[in-house]
């Protein structure tokens, strides 16, 4: 049998965008320590339904690390204590016996707040909309050595394809900047033959799209890069500010 522990959950409840929140107490015994934090969610929010209360509202979906739906500020750290994972793959053996848990929602103008834990993340669909795409007809999928793109690139550029779009490089920063997010689908396709097509325009485009969502400007904190859950690197903000720099002095936008 599994180890069991008392947590004192505080947790952010706001019903609605425009109804003012506010941390909540949830005492709550009897956790499995080999809970993931969001079973653990879903325990409390059983109790709330039995007792006829309304149930804590959180995201996620895969509940894998691979969708970037989840995403908590856990004791004001984005996805939690544990580095290189999102919040559905934290596990409640990570905290003590009486410990208190914060939880909040992503703080950032450009997320607001839908309700409890769940922020909008469109903001973010809207930046790839402007550019993190590519629009040319590749046709079917070609013979693999038909493009030959060097295995250093290659392996750059899936590097900066693993991004999920979970938004917490964003609740990190002081700034609320997404320089990370948009700098890692600007990387990706700047890499790749495909993505040349459209290179000058997608950056332009993006990072315009990028400011006018409200986001901060990028002041190199490195707070996005220590919270990813993929790992991905400022390296690719400063890839994305020379792709920028190459656009305007190219002229193409
Ligand atoms: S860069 Fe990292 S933290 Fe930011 S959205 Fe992508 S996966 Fe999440
Ligand atoms: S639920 Fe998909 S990454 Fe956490």
């Amino acid at each position: 049998m599994s180890a069991t522990i008392t947590v004192n959950l505080k947790i952010w409840r706001q019903a609605g965008p425009d109804a003012q929140g506010r941390l909540v107490d949830y005492p709550t015994a009897n956790v499995s320590q080999d809970m993931s934090f969001l079973e653990m969610l879903d325990v409390v929010n059983d109790g709330l339904i039995r007792q006829g209360q309304e149930p804590i509202a959180f995201d996620s979906d895969c509940r894998e690390g691979i969708c970037g739906s989840c995403g908590l500020m856990v004791n004001g750290i984005a996805h939690g204590p544990d580095p290189g994972g999102t919040v559905c793959q934290l596990h409640m053996r990570r905290f003590r016996d009486g410990e208190t848990i914060t939880v909040e929602p992503w703080r950032a103008r450009a997320f607001p707040v839908i309700k409890d834990l769940v922020v909008d993340r469109s903001a973010f669909d809207r930046v790839i909309a402007a550019g993190g795409y590519v629009s040319v007809n590749t046709g079917a999928a070609p013979e693999a050595n038909a493009i030959a793109v060097a295995r250093d690139v290659a392996e750059l550029a899936m590097d900066s394809a693993q991004c999920i779009g979970c938004g917490a490089c964003v609740a990190a920063c002081k700034n609320a900047s997404a320089a990370l997010f948009t700098s890692a689908k600007v990387t990706h396709l700047a890499l790749l033959p495909q993505g040349q097509v459209e290179r000058e325009r997608r950056v332009v485009r993006m990072v315009t799209q990028m400011d006018a969502e409200g986001f901060g400007m990028c002041s190199n904190e490195g707070e996005c890069e220590a919270v990813c859950p993929k790992g991905i690197s400022i390296s690719n903000i400063a890839t994305m500010n020379r792709e920028y720099f190459r656009a305007s002095v190219l002229k193409t936008g």
